[in-house]
């Protein structure tokens, strides 16, 4: 059966809001099953024998609850489970930032957060930053500087650019600034602040460019 399509959030109906996915059997996944019971949702369905969790999140401002094997990670929790896509698996490893989403806010790694530490936590995806057809700032500014090529990157530095520009204003030291001054959204420090952000065909000076418009 065709799923419903998505809405702003990026999540197709039925995936994420409201449920809370059962159990099909027994082993130390019972914990989570003190829920409505439901049938097993196919790749939803998690293995009886392996300790799964409850996860309640809100993501792209909708709230929801999700069954997980203890060992996912954030990242495949949104990708696999949920179909938001945007968050991409570059290194699987902190190394690259492709998976860069905000939680609460902040700017993290989704591939390196387990998304059982994360129970009531906000999370943003690219999914969630546009306000229906209205772009955000920082996505208009990447396509007025055309700051990507093939795109790999840029959902995760769209994210990491809402994060850094937040640290800035809330006064975070950096590397590019020497202790004591107050940060000013220089190229280097843009670039410093957004180093964590690979992109491999190298936009970099489209991306800073981007960046230090919308920090004005
Ligand atoms: S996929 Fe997470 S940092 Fe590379
Ligand atoms: S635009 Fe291709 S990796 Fe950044």
């Amino acid at each position: 059966m065709k799923s419903a399509p998505a809405g702003r959030s990026g999540i197709s109906a039925g995936r994420f809001r409201h449920i809370s996915l059962p159990c099909s059997g027994g082993g130390t996944a019972r914990q989570a099953t003190d829920r409505p019971a439901g049938p097993p949702r196919g790749s939803d369905a998690v293995d009886p024998d392996i300790p799964a969790t409850a996860v309640a999140l809100r993501i792209n401002g909708v709230p929801g609850t999700l069954l997980l094997d203890n060992r996912t990670t954030l990242l495949d929790a949104l990708r696999e489970r949920l179909g938001l896509t945007g968050p991409k698996k570059g290194c699987d490893h902190g190394q690259c930032g492709a998976c860069t989403v905000l939680v609460d806010g902040r700017r993290m790694n989704a591939c390196l957060l387990l998304a059982v530490t994360l129970g009531g936590a906000e999370v943003t995806t690219v999914e969630g930053l546009a306000d229906g057809d209205e772009l955000h700032p920082l996505q208009q500014a990447f396509i007025d500087h055309d700051a990507f090529q093939c795109g790999f990157c840029t959902s995760g530095q769209l994210c990491s650019a809402i994060g850094a520009l937040a640290e800035a204003a809330d006064g975070w030291p950096s590397h590019a600034t020497p202790p004591g001054e107050a940060p000013s959204l220089s190229d280097a420090e843009v670039r410093e602040r957004m180093s964590g952000n690979l992109c491999r065909c190298a936009a970099y000076p489209n991306i800073v460019g981007a960046v230090r418009e919308v920090a004005g």
